[in-house]
């Protein structure tokens, strides 16, 4: 008897996830195939730059980079929080981080270094910027975004062969990347029964890391004086 209902449970699991499955196929279409290369074309762009002002001479302008394409169901899930229609088309041209690229910056100088460097890339058009690091959410969140329209060898949602597509560029230091992947952790995956309380302690975490990053580029300011 416990056998037959854990076999039933079994079943009941697997037909959702066959539902699951008709979704996610849905959601980027044909397009979906093009995100995975557009991303690591991305991702090579900014390593080149990386390398290019290395090789002149100058410290790299970031510590590391990451980049993920959203998965299905979130895209599913942001589209449907924003009330828009599930489709390729709408999702793609709504929602402008179906391919996410972080860059982790040692200094907070060097975010904007990459932001300015980054407008001037014929390869890339800045369509959208937040400046999250000189004014952070009132949560204490630190981060510079920027949407970017990038020309690609695909079709696009609108038809255009080849087409255009977007992506999301954030970039932090590294200690507002601890705070932020911790507090991520903290907010998505834990019931808080006092969240004025953590909130405010978060937020105090925030200002001490970001008051840690203006003592480090200070730092490096006096060391560099006497190169
Ligand atoms: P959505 O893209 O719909 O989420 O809204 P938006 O475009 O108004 O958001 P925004 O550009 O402010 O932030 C987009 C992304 O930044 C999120 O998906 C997160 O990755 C990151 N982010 C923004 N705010 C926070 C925050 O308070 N904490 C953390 N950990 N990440 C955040
Ligand atoms: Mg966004």
């Amino acid at each position: 008897m416990q056998y037959k209902n854990q076999f039933l449970i079994l079943r009941i699991k697997n037909i959702k996830l066959v539902i699951e499955g008709m979704n996610n196929m849905e959601i980027y279409g044909t397009y979906g195939k093009y995100l995975p290369e557009i991303k690591d074309e991305i991702m090579h762009k900014i390593d080149e730059l990386n390398h290019e002002i290395d090789g002149q001479g100058g410290r790299k302008l970031y510590e590391h980079l990451i980049g993920r394409v959203k998965c299905e169901d979130s895209m599913i899930e942001k589209c449907q929080r924003k009330g828009l229609t599930l489709t390729p088309k709408s999702a793609l041209s709504n929602c402008k981080d179906a391919i996410g690229i972080r860059v982790v910056c040692n200094f907070i100088d060097d975010i904007y270094k990459l932001v300015n460097l980054l407008k001037t890339q014929e390869w890339c058009k800045v369509v959208k910027e937040k400046d999250y690091v000189s004014k952070s959410k009132p949560n204490g969140y630190r981060s510079y975004h920027l949407i970017i329209k990038v020309s690609t060898p695909y079709p696009d949602v609108n038809e255009k062969n080849p087409g255009d597509y977007y992506a999301e560029i954030q970039l932090r230091t590294i200690a507002m990347d601890s705070w932020a992947s911790l507090e991520h952790e903290l907010k998505y995956k834990h019931n808080i029964k006092n969240p004025e309380q953590i909130g405010n302690e978060l937020k105090r975490c925030a200002d001490q890391l970001a008051s840690c990053d203006v003592q480090m580029q200070t730092i490096r300011q006096v060391i560099h004086e006497y190169d």
